[in-house]
């Protein structure tokens, strides 16, 4: 019996949308060594309800690209070219409001540490609320988005006087303090050379009647700068003031015919499913008109998630993303601290801030790799369900092939800053083609049969000079002369299934097969299959 691959994709990966399409992106960070050479041209799309998962030795690229994805990319970062669409946009180019606009609403984060992106001082309950108040007061982020420009402009000015007098204040303040301490050294410094009593006190007073004739100078000269400053302010100022508050006005307008319109489209749109209702007979049409109830539940939802929520309503949507998340007795922890919470429950907790968005795809970097065994379980779990429930995109970064096995839709591998082999999930655990994939493979430990896991020899390429040819050759045992000259190109296995090794290129490559520790799972892992099969199927 032979199992057919495609019975095993929940996506039609010929008909679903791709929501994001990478291509050739390349990434380098200034470091003391050289410039390091992360992602090498990464290119991949990621479709609509899938979990992608990017597997690779820890290094090889996996959080730089991610984090380019996010706009969170450090500061000696620097995208070198490729694109990244998203909705119309490149995620690379695009400016750093949009990229908040974007990364609070469509596309969510988490990372292995959760204490890193939890406030510690504040109780969980009100970061969930506080972060469901900002990612779902539409309306607000909408308008605060509009007047940035203006605002922007008037608060500098604003900062920008108040700095300039600050210093100016200082420097006559600071003389004073600085030449009052020198002066009482300087006495001390005589008392303690015996200095007679009157020639004391004639210095001191003449000091100090120099030291305020100075204070004054400075105060005059200093205090006229700050009427200038002021004045120029005073001058500058209304143009800015009235600017902001035009744009303010604008604004608002503007905000207000876009809620009107989307109020109209709701109207309508519920209107017409109303009216298609009353055509309908509840026994006849009960499956139709269930579909239109939901329809119009839907609308309603949507509506008034664009436009903004109520204090109370964000709490009880808190309360109610902590439930989904699997936070037992919600109400109870929503008053504790972050410390209160072990690492399961708190990246629980970061996955609910994410979900307060909504996003339609979240990116995991490595969110369990902290975790003992049964908590990571869990957590892979949680992910899965609520990528089903709200028909979610996930972005799945393990350097632990076998984590993914029950949730990857498609596994894409990495090496040295690249993609070497990419595939349905069937297609990679079950007809792996690159060799490093098959030393992936190897180096899972088996549960059933507590083979030794077999560890990839020797370590990744230094990045900062990647090697010619195929990087992983140093370390490939079927790797041949070509290896060390050419790149192998991105070779088609099937539609879905793409390997970089010139392995798979007749010509050179002799019929290599993976190692038996490889081939004796994966005979193991389809026989399993088709005894269920053949049970259940
Ligand atoms: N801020 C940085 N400065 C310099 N090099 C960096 C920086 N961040 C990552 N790198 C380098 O880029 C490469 C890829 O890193 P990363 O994307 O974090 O790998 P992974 O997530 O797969 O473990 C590594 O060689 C790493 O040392
Ligand atoms: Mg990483």
């Amino acid at each position: 019996m032979e199992l057919d691959p495609k019975k095993y994709n929940r996506i039609d990966y010929q008909k679903a949308p791709k929501i994001l399409e990478v291509k050739d992106l390349r990434v380098s960070f200034k470091s003391d060594s050289g410039i390091v050479h992360a992602v090498r041209g990464v290119s991949f799309d990621l479709y609509k309800g899938e979990t992608l998962c990017i597997v690779g030795e820890s290094g090889c690229g996996k959080s730089a690209t991610c984090k380019t994805l996010m706009g969170i990319l450090a500061n000696e970062a620097v995208i070198e070219g490729g694109t990244a669409m998203f909705e119309g946009e490149d995620l690379t180019r695009i400016s750093e409001e949009d990229f908040h606009r974007i990364r609070g609403n469509k596309i969510g984060m988490i990372f292995q540490d959760p204490l890193s992106s939890l406030n510690p001082i504040m109780k969980i309950g009100q970061q969930i609320t506080e972060a469901t108040l900002i990612n779902r007061n539409i309306l607000k982020k909408r308008y605060n988005d509009l007047i940035s420009k203006e605002l922007i402009a008037f608060k500098n000015l604003q900062t920008e006087r108040n700095y300039a007098i600050q210093q100016l204040v200082a420097q006559y303040d600071f003389y004073e303090v600085d030449a009052k301490k020198k002066l009482s050294d300087a006495v001390y410094q005589m008392k303690k050379a015996g200095k007679p009593q009157s020639e004391i006190l004639a210095f001191e007073r003449r000091e100090k009647r120099h030291i305020r004739k100075e204070y004054r100078t400075i105060r005059k000269a200093n205090r006229l700068k700050i009427r200038q400053i002021e004045k120029d302010y005073r001058l500058k100022e209304p143009a800015l003031k009235t600017a902001l508050a035009l744009r303010k006005k604008e604004a608002k307008q503007e905000n207000k015919v876009y809620a009107d319109k989307l109020k109209k489209e709701l109207q309508e749109a519920v209107s017409k499913i109303d009216v298609e209702l009353k055509t309908l007979t509840p026994d006849k049409d009960q499956a139709r008109i269930q579909e239109l109830q939901a329809q119009r539940a839907k609308l309603i939802n949507d509506y008034e998630l664009k436009t903004c929520i109520t204090k109370k309503q964000a709490r009880a949507m808190a309360l109610e993303v902590m439930k989904e998340v699997g936070i037992p007795q919600p109400e109870a922890r929503f008053k504790q601290y972050p410390f209160e919470f072990s690492g399961g429950m708190r990246q629980r907790i970061v996955i609910a801030i994410a979900l307060t968005a909504n996003p339609e795809v979240l990116i995991c970097d490595e969110p369990t790799t902290a975790l003992d065994v049964t908590i990571q379980a869990q957590i892979l779990e949680l992910i899965n369900k609520i990528k089903k429930d709200r028909n979610m995109s996930v972005i799945f970064i393990t350097h632990d092939l076998g984590v993914v096995a029950n949730m990857a839709d498609r596994v894409a591998v990495m090496y040295a800053g690249k993609i070497v082999e990419v595939g349905t999930a069937f297609e990679v655990f079950f007809q792996p083609k690159h060799p490093y994939t098959w030393a992936l493979l190897s180096s899972v430990p088996d549960v059933d049969s507590k083979e030794k896991l077999v560890a990839i020899p020797g370590t990744p390429p230094n990045l900062v000079t990647p090697p010619k040819g195929d990087a992983f050759a140093a370390r490939n045992q079927y790797a041949m002369a070509v290896d060390y000259e050419y790149e192998p190109p991105l070779f088609k296995i099937s539609e879905t299934h793409y390997a970089s090794t010139w392995l798979l290129y007749e010509k050179f490559a002799p019929k290599a097969v993976p190692p038996k520790i490889v081939t004796t799972r994966i005979e193991k892992a389809l026989e399993e299959e088709e005894a269920y099969e053949r049970h259940n199927g």
